[in-house]
Protein backbone atom coordinates (compact mmCIF):
# COMPACT_ATOMS: atom_id res chain seq x y z
CA UNK A 1 0.00 0.00 0.00
CA UNK A 2 1.06 3.11 -1.11
CA UNK A 3 -0.64 6.02 1.36
CA UNK A 4 0.07 9.68 0.99
CA UNK A 5 -0.62 11.32 3.95
CA UNK A 6 -1.81 15.54 3.73
CA UNK A 7 -0.93 18.13 5.85
CA UNK A 8 0.99 15.94 8.69
CA UNK A 9 2.98 19.20 9.23
CA UNK A 10 1.33 22.76 9.23
CA UNK A 11 2.95 25.97 7.62
CA UNK A 12 4.23 27.31 11.37
CA UNK A 13 6.09 23.90 12.10
CA UNK A 14 7.08 23.63 8.68
CA UNK A 15 8.89 26.41 8.44
CA UNK A 16 10.56 26.53 12.26
CA UNK A 17 11.78 23.13 10.80
CA UNK A 18 13.06 24.48 7.41
CA UNK A 19 14.69 27.56 9.13
CA UNK A 20 17.27 25.32 11.40
CA UNK A 21 17.71 23.09 8.22
CA UNK A 22 18.90 26.29 6.68
CA UNK A 23 21.03 27.88 9.21
CA UNK A 24 24.76 27.69 7.95
CA UNK A 25 26.11 23.62 6.96
CA UNK A 26 28.32 22.82 9.79
CA UNK A 27 25.57 19.91 11.02
CA UNK A 28 25.21 18.45 7.83
CA UNK A 29 27.34 14.79 7.30
CA UNK A 30 27.24 12.76 4.02
CA UNK A 31 24.50 10.56 3.57
CA UNK A 32 26.57 7.02 3.25
CA UNK A 33 27.06 6.83 7.02
CA UNK A 34 23.48 5.92 7.44
CA UNK A 35 23.15 3.84 4.31
CA UNK A 36 23.26 -0.01 4.52
CA UNK A 37 25.99 -2.27 3.37
CA UNK A 38 26.29 -2.38 -0.64
CA UNK A 39 24.35 0.83 -0.22
CA UNK A 40 26.87 3.16 -0.11
CA UNK A 41 28.33 4.11 -3.46
CA UNK A 42 24.26 4.46 -4.67
CA UNK A 43 23.00 7.01 -1.71
CA UNK A 44 24.64 11.11 -2.41
CA UNK A 45 23.11 13.63 -0.22
CA UNK A 46 23.36 15.40 3.11
CA UNK A 47 22.04 14.15 6.25
CA UNK A 48 21.34 16.82 9.35
CA UNK A 49 23.79 14.97 12.21
CA UNK A 50 22.18 14.26 15.38
CA UNK A 51 24.41 16.09 17.30
CA UNK A 52 22.61 19.64 16.02
CA UNK A 53 21.25 21.38 19.08
CA UNK A 54 17.83 21.48 17.71
CA UNK A 55 18.04 17.89 16.14
CA UNK A 56 15.80 16.26 19.22
CA UNK A 57 13.26 19.10 18.54
CA UNK A 58 12.79 18.81 15.12
CA UNK A 59 12.72 14.71 15.67
CA UNK A 60 9.92 15.13 18.05
CA UNK A 61 8.04 17.79 16.16
CA UNK A 62 7.69 15.16 13.33
CA UNK A 63 7.11 11.88 15.74
CA UNK A 64 4.23 14.11 17.61
CA UNK A 65 3.07 15.02 14.13
CA UNK A 66 2.73 11.86 12.92
CA UNK A 67 1.18 10.12 15.99
CA UNK A 68 -1.72 12.80 15.57
CA UNK A 69 -2.57 12.33 12.26
CA UNK A 70 -5.37 9.70 12.04
CA UNK A 71 -4.51 8.13 8.46
CA UNK A 72 -1.26 7.72 9.17
CA UNK A 73 -2.10 5.61 12.59
CA UNK A 74 -4.94 3.52 11.10
CA UNK A 75 -2.79 2.58 8.05
CA UNK A 76 0.66 2.32 10.14
CA UNK A 77 -0.62 0.66 13.17
CA UNK A 78 3.50 2.25 14.76
CA UNK A 79 4.97 0.24 17.35
CA UNK A 80 8.68 2.06 17.07
CA UNK A 81 10.01 4.37 14.96
CA UNK A 82 13.56 5.34 13.74
CA UNK A 83 14.54 8.13 15.11
CA UNK A 84 13.93 10.50 11.96
CA UNK A 85 16.76 11.78 9.29
CA UNK A 86 16.84 15.34 7.87
CA UNK A 87 18.05 14.28 4.47
CA UNK A 88 19.13 17.01 1.83
CA UNK A 89 20.19 17.17 -1.90
CA UNK A 90 21.64 19.66 -3.86
CA UNK A 91 22.31 19.61 -7.65
CA UNK A 92 23.16 16.39 -9.05
CA UNK A 93 22.59 14.36 -6.18
CA UNK A 94 20.28 11.48 -5.93
CA UNK A 95 19.87 7.97 -4.26
CA UNK A 96 20.09 5.32 -6.72
CA UNK A 97 17.21 1.65 -6.68
CA UNK A 98 17.54 0.19 -3.22
CA UNK A 99 15.66 -2.10 -0.63
CA UNK A 100 16.30 -0.42 2.76
CA UNK A 101 17.66 -2.86 5.59
CA UNK A 102 15.42 -5.18 7.21
CA UNK A 103 16.56 -4.73 10.52
CA UNK A 104 17.95 -1.08 12.78
CA UNK A 105 19.43 -1.16 16.12
CA UNK A 106 17.59 2.06 17.51
CA UNK A 107 20.43 3.98 18.58
CA UNK A 108 18.82 5.18 22.15
CA UNK A 109 17.46 1.50 23.02
CA UNK A 110 19.71 -0.61 21.83
CA UNK A 111 16.61 -2.54 20.73
CA UNK A 112 16.31 -4.19 17.24
CA UNK A 113 13.47 -2.51 15.24
CA UNK A 114 12.21 -4.26 11.83
CA UNK A 115 11.40 -1.58 9.38
CA UNK A 116 8.11 -2.83 7.91
CA UNK A 117 6.85 0.87 6.38
CA UNK A 118 9.35 3.58 5.23
CA UNK A 119 7.79 7.30 5.51
CA UNK A 120 9.21 10.69 3.51
CA UNK A 121 8.05 13.45 4.71
CA UNK A 122 8.40 16.21 1.97
CA UNK A 123 9.68 19.65 3.87
CA UNK A 124 9.83 22.15 0.84
CA UNK A 125 7.83 22.89 -1.92
CA UNK A 126 8.13 20.98 -5.32
CA UNK A 127 8.53 24.51 -7.02
CA UNK A 128 11.52 24.71 -5.01
CA UNK A 129 13.28 22.20 -6.66
CA UNK A 130 13.36 20.22 -10.26
CA UNK A 131 13.81 16.37 -10.21
CA UNK A 132 14.26 14.79 -6.77
CA UNK A 133 11.42 12.29 -6.96
CA UNK A 134 10.79 9.49 -4.60
CA UNK A 135 10.70 6.40 -7.10
CA UNK A 136 9.00 3.20 -5.40
CA UNK A 137 8.62 -0.04 -7.77
CA UNK A 138 5.72 -2.58 -6.73
CA UNK A 139 4.10 -4.80 -8.77
CA UNK A 140 1.76 -2.61 -10.28
CA UNK A 141 5.08 -0.30 -11.90
CA UNK A 142 6.78 2.25 -11.07
CA UNK A 143 5.32 5.80 -8.89
CA UNK A 144 7.38 8.91 -8.73
CA UNK A 145 5.99 10.87 -5.44
CA UNK A 146 6.25 14.69 -5.02
CA UNK A 147 4.00 15.79 -2.83
CA UNK A 148 3.27 19.52 -1.61
CA UNK A 149 5.28 21.02 1.17
CA UNK A 150 3.80 19.17 4.85
CA UNK A 151 3.08 15.81 3.23
CA UNK A 152 3.79 12.10 3.53
CA UNK A 153 4.18 9.14 2.00
CA UNK A 154 3.92 5.89 3.32
CA UNK A 155 5.29 2.57 1.66
CA UNK A 156 6.38 -0.62 2.89
CA UNK A 157 10.13 -0.93 3.34
CA UNK A 158 10.26 -4.50 1.12
CA UNK A 159 10.07 -2.35 -2.02
CA UNK A 160 12.93 -0.97 -3.82
CA UNK A 161 13.12 2.81 -4.61
CA UNK A 162 15.27 5.67 -5.24
CA UNK A 163 15.32 9.31 -5.35
CA UNK A 164 15.90 11.08 -8.87
CA UNK A 165 18.82 13.10 -9.33
CA UNK A 166 17.99 16.89 -8.50
CA UNK A 167 18.43 18.88 -11.64
CA UNK A 168 18.10 22.56 -9.69
CA UNK A 169 17.23 23.98 -6.33
CA UNK A 170 17.38 21.45 -3.10
CA UNK A 171 15.10 19.21 -1.69
CA UNK A 172 14.65 18.57 1.85
CA UNK A 173 12.93 15.80 3.59
CA UNK A 174 12.47 13.96 6.70
CA UNK A 175 12.82 10.07 6.29
CA UNK A 176 11.81 7.15 8.48
CA UNK A 177 11.23 3.09 9.43
CA UNK A 178 8.51 1.89 11.01
CA UNK A 179 7.77 -1.19 13.20
CA UNK A 180 3.91 -1.50 13.21
CA UNK A 181 2.12 -3.86 15.35
CA UNK A 182 0.82 -5.91 12.36
CA UNK A 183 3.93 -7.08 10.62
CA UNK A 184 1.88 -8.38 7.14
CA UNK A 185 0.48 -5.51 4.23
CA UNK A 186 -2.11 -7.39 3.07
CA UNK A 187 -3.20 -7.62 6.90
CA UNK A 188 -2.99 -3.88 7.66
CA UNK A 189 -4.22 -3.14 4.57
CA UNK A 190 -7.74 -4.80 5.26
CA UNK A 191 -7.18 -3.22 8.94
CA UNK A 192 -7.30 -0.08 7.38
CA UNK A 193 -10.34 -0.23 4.99
CA UNK A 194 -12.31 -1.54 8.01
CA UNK A 195 -11.47 1.18 10.23
CA UNK A 196 -11.68 3.80 7.46
CA UNK A 197 -14.82 2.26 6.34
CA UNK A 198 -16.34 2.65 10.24
CA UNK A 199 -15.21 5.92 10.87
CA UNK A 200 -16.86 7.42 7.43
CA UNK A 201 -20.01 5.04 7.73
CA UNK A 202 -20.87 6.87 11.18
CA UNK A 203 -19.98 9.76 9.85
CA UNK A 204 -22.50 9.81 7.21
CA UNK A 205 -25.09 8.17 9.75
CA UNK A 206 -25.09 11.25 11.90
CA UNK A 207 -25.47 13.33 8.97
CA UNK A 208 -28.24 11.43 7.73
CA UNK A 209 -30.13 11.04 11.20
CA UNK A 210 -28.97 14.23 12.67
CA UNK A 211 -26.15 13.01 14.79
CA UNK A 212 -28.04 10.36 16.94
CA UNK A 213 -26.02 6.77 16.05
CA UNK A 214 -27.83 4.95 18.66
CA UNK A 215 -30.99 4.76 17.07
CA UNK A 216 -30.34 4.41 13.87
CA UNK A 217 -30.91 1.70 11.38
CA UNK A 218 -27.98 0.20 10.91
CA UNK A 219 -26.35 0.62 14.61
CA UNK A 220 -26.11 -3.04 15.02
CA UNK A 221 -23.94 -3.41 11.40
CA UNK A 222 -21.80 -0.28 13.00
CA UNK A 223 -20.83 -2.41 16.07
CA UNK A 224 -20.75 -5.52 14.33
CA UNK A 225 -17.90 -3.78 11.63
CA UNK A 226 -16.24 -2.17 14.47
CA UNK A 227 -16.44 -5.79 16.40
CA UNK A 228 -14.40 -7.03 13.49
CA UNK A 229 -12.18 -4.45 13.20
CA UNK A 230 -10.90 -5.12 16.66
CA UNK A 231 -11.15 -8.80 16.82
CA UNK A 232 -9.04 -8.83 13.72
CA UNK A 233 -6.59 -6.14 15.57
CA UNK A 234 -6.42 -8.90 18.43
CA UNK A 235 -5.36 -11.60 16.07
CA UNK A 236 -3.02 -10.34 14.25
CA UNK A 237 -1.14 -7.21 16.49
CA UNK A 238 2.45 -8.45 18.09
CA UNK A 239 2.50 -5.99 20.63
NI1 LIG B 1 15.51 3.96 1.09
Amino acid sequence: MLQILEQVLNNQQRQQILDTLTQGNSHWQDGKLTAGVGVEEKKNNWQLSRDHPAYTALANTCLTALKAHPIFMSAALPKTFMPPLFSQYGVGQAYGLHVDNALHTHPDTGQWLRTDLSLTLFLNAPEDYEGGELVIADDYGEHAIKLAAGDAILYPSTSLHRVNSVRSGQRLAMVTWVQSLVRSDAQRQILHDLDISHVLLRQKLQQLNHGDIDNGLVAEELDRLNKSYHNLLRLWADC
